[in-house]
Parts: structure tokens; sequence; C-alpha cells
């Protein structure tokens, strides 16, 4: 902690701008969090193209510095070069601070969708499984790629972990159910693990929290057909990436899901969506997921009455002002939403 923000006693926390739309929707965050008076004190980073452009790496050491020393931080969206050797930034990060929980709510912003009155937080596994990316091919013949071998790594530690917490977060929101989604019929030990050890976890809160658990394939069916019949899902690496993007889009797509990355070193907010370069540089893109992250790293400081009126600003500006992004079928740039957002907060309604 800095001796700057030790006396105004604001809390450290490392910014990072990021690529494409990051830019345009963290200036909209900054400007909504000082009108409600957030206490922040922002340390700002680089990282992704930026980080390339600065240093030839897209997670340079000056950030992963500041992260390790303010534990808290809000990032925008980072590409990641396809070629050219470079791993997945978001992945190294999850990686270098064990931020083992991916937490990813999806809650019904605008009325009258195709889906209303949704309210899910789905828990996903984010070190684990198939997304270590354990690849390797064998080539056969001239053909170097004839075969193509993954293998994904599930612990029983990583599992217990993670069901632990998507209990306690239940218990802590005052939710009621937690669902296990797994593949445990065809991929026995990989997933077999998560369900075997996601039960035993379950009992040590039988009476206080119901538990069920589903197969990925029927929970993505159930999710479309009744999504209503969920309240907290918790489930493996890749399953959980597939599935959350499913869920936003229950809830008016990419724009509006916030997603945080929660372990004992770090927590590290952002929005689900990506860099989105086609719409980069526009004023397009709808800022609200990342405010939505925003509100989850108050509520994550214990600041959760500024959390409490920073979402009742959006709501407000989302559907009785119609202040609207395009994703949501309305007119308003990044900064006329924005705008709107800082108004409500600061007017204290
Ligand atoms: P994307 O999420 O950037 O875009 C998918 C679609 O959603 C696009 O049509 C885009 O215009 C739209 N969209 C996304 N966010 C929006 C917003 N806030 N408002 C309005 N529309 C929005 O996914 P894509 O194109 O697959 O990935 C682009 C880059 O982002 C890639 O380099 C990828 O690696 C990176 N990425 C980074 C993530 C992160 O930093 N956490 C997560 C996902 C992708
Ligand atoms: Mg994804």
């Amino acid at each position: 902690m800095s001796i700057a923000s030790l006396k105004s006693n604001k809390i450290p926390a490392t910014l990072i701008p990021g690529d494409g739309i990051g830019p345009e929707i963290v200036d909209a965050v900054i400007q909504v969090l000082e009108a409600l008076g957030a206490p922040f004190d922002w340390d700002l980073q680089q990282g992704g193209m930026a980080g390339i452009a600065s240093g030839g790496d897209p997670l340079p050491q000056a950030t992963l510095d500041s992260i390790r020393r303010n534990k808290l931080a809000l990032k925008g969206p980072l590409t990641t070069p396809v070629g050219g050797g470079f791993r997945s930034v978001n992945v190294r990060l999850r990686e270098e601070f064990q931020l083992y929980a991916n937490l990813r709510p999806a809650h019904t912003l605008v009325p009258g969708g195709r889906f209303d009155n949704i309210d899910l937080i789905l828990v996903r596994e984010n070190l684990e499984g198939l997304y270590v990316a354990f690849e390797h091919y064998i080539p056969i013949g001239d053909d170097p790629h004839a075969v193509a071998i993954s293998s994904g790594v599930n612990t029983r530690d990583g599992a217990r972990r993670i069901v632990r917490y998507a209990f306690e977060h239940a218990i802590k929101l005052g939710r009621k159910k937690v669902t296990l989604v797994h593949k445990a019929n065809v991929l026995k030990a990989l997933t077999g693990v998560f369900l075997e050890t996601g039960k035993q976890v379950a009992k040590e809160y039988e009476g206080r929290i119901e538990c069920d658990d589903r197969i990925v394939d029927a929970c993505a069916m159930q999710l479309v057909l009744n999504p209503w019949q969920f309240d907290v899902i918790v489930t493996t690496n890749l399953f959980g990436d597939i599935l959350s993007d499913l869920i936003a889009g229950l809830v008016g797509g990419l724009g509006a899901a916030p997603g945080a990355n929660i372990g004992e070193k770090a927590a590290i907010f952002e929005a689900v969506h990506g860099s989105a370069p086609d719409i980069a540089g526009k004023g397009l893109a709808n800022p609200t997921a990342l405010l939505l992250a925003a509100g989850l790293m108050l509520d994550h400081v214990g600041l959760t009455d500024h959390a409490r009126h920073l979402r009742n600003a959006i709501d407000a500006v989302l559907n009785q002002e119609k202040v609207r992004t395009g994703d949501l079928g309305g007119t308003a740039s990044t900064s006329d939403f924005a705008k709107a957002v800082a108004q409500r907060v600061s007017s204290g309604v």
C-alpha cells in the first residue's frame, strides 16, 4: 500500500485499460466510480497489445508487480495475439495469482427480452480441466498435425476448493441451491473426481443449501428451456467457459456480463467479453459489463452500499431514462451512457 493511499484512506488498485474497446469502457467506468465517490487509488498499468508496444510483453513485469502489491485489479479486455508464441494473457494472470474462482453472475437488466427475471450465478473453476492446455500433435507421414492430443487435469483439492467457494458464496448471498455440472458419465475420471468431491462438500452444507447435479449437455438445454430452476451453478473450467456465455445470452448478451477472478493472492475484475475489435474506437461499446464488474469489486472490498447504489443507477438509466447502447437496442454512445449513470449516482437516486 502506498503512503499516499494510507494517508487518504483510499484503497489501492491496479487499473489496466486493455485493448480494443478496453480504454473506452474503462474511461466510462472511472467516470462513474468518481461520481459514486468510490475510494480507489488507481495504479495505471499496461497489458495486452499496449504492453507489447511498450516493452515486448503483453503482461509486463510492472503490471504483475502492481497486482501483487495491491491484490486488487480492474481490467479491460486484453487481446491475445494469434501466433507469435504468446500464451493467453488472461490464463497467465489466473495462474500467476492462483485466481481459482471465476464468478459470473447473470441478472436480467432490461425486462421484456426473451427471458425475464433471470438471476443466476455461475462459479467456474479457473485453473484446471482441459483449460490447462497440455497439448501436442503426433505427426504421421507428411502430416505434422495428423493427431492432436489434449490432457485435462482436475485435482480433488481443486474441486474441493471451488465447490466450497460456491457454497460459501451461496450462503453469503442468501441463495438456496447449488448445482454441480459435470460430464461424469463419459469423462469418468476427469469430471468424475469433480462430481464425487462436490457431493462430499455438499454434505457439509446439508440443511442449509440444497444441492443437485446435472450433466453439462442436459444443463445447456435446461438453461434455455427453464433457466429459473437454477440458482448457483458450479462447474469445471471449460464447461464454465461455455455455459457462462450461454447465461450471458439469457440476459441480453456480452455487454451485460461481468466477471470476477478470485484467489488468495489477488482478485481481478473484468467483463466476460473480449476487446471487440469490430466496434473499437467507435463509441458503440456498452460499458455495463465492466461497470457491473466494478460493482463486484466494490462488494469484494466490503463497499456493498456503493455497489448497490451503482446497480440501482444502472437499472434506472436503462429502464427509466431508457438510455441504452446499440447492443441493447438503443442509440446511446458509450460516453452518453456513462454520463447518464454518473449523473444518477451523483444525484443520489
Ligand atoms: P468479443 O467478446 O470481443 O466480441 C464478441 C462480439 O460481442 C463482437 O461482435 C463484439 O462487438 C460484441 N461485444 C463484445 N463486448 C461488447 C460490448 N461491451 N458492447 C457491445 N458489444 C460487445 O470476442 P472476440 O471477438 O471473440 O474476441 C476479441 C479479442 O478479445 C480476442 O483477442 C480474444 O482473445 C480477446 N478476449 C479477451 C478476453 C479478456 O480479456 N477477458 C475475454 C474474451 C476474449
Ligand atoms: Mg469465454
